[in-house]
């Protein structure tokens, strides 16, 4: 699919958990890049989102860091997944997150994981950004760094 034709045609819930503020970034940009192509698109944390807020729109994004060895964040995140793996079948899903040393296997785990319950991951594969790649960067440039991809 054409690059940003997805979001151009359909409102865009951004669900995202985040501890220090990395993938709440990386939503705010994803937002920020939905909003110049044209969509609309809506900023929802972990804490507040239900399934709902999947099954309102046509494209949702999620977000989440490795946490854990690897994993999802497991107070807020892994439930609402749990939650969530019934709901999201037919819809196309943007996954990202931010890392900080490991090798991404969260969000390979997380790729599958979303594919198995019948939903397609935007651009076959998660964003990822490490963080301290994104500690050396300014703002501006991070945005553009994910923006870019959307
Ligand atoms: C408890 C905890 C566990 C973490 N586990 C991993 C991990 O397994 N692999 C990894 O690459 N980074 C891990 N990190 C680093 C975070 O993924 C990284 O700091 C990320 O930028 C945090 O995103 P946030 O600012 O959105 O919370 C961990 C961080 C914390 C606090």
């Amino acid at each position: 699919m054409e690059k940003g034709r997805l979001i151009r045609m359909a409102k865009v819930n951004i669900i995202y958990w985040s501890g220090t503020g990395n993938t709440a970034a990386m939503a705010a940009a994803i937002a920020e890049g939905a909003k110049e192509a044209g969509a609309e698109a809506e900023l929802i944390t972990a804490e507040t989102a239900s399934a709902d807020d999947v099954r309102d729109a046509k494209a949702i994004a999620l977000g989440c860091p490795s946490m854990g060895a690897e994993q999802l964040e497991e107070t807020i995140m892994e439930p609402l997944m749990e939650e969530l793996d019934g709901a999201i079948s037919g819809k196309t899903v943007v996954l990202f997150g931010s890392y900080g040393w490991g090798s991404g296997d969260w969000m390979r785990d997380w790729e599958d994981r979303v594919s198995s319950d019948g939903a397609q991951v935007w651009n076959g594969e998660g964003i990822m950004l490490i963080t301290h790649r994104m500690m050396r960067r300014s703002m501006p440039a991070r945005q553009q760094d994910v923006t870019s991809q959307v």
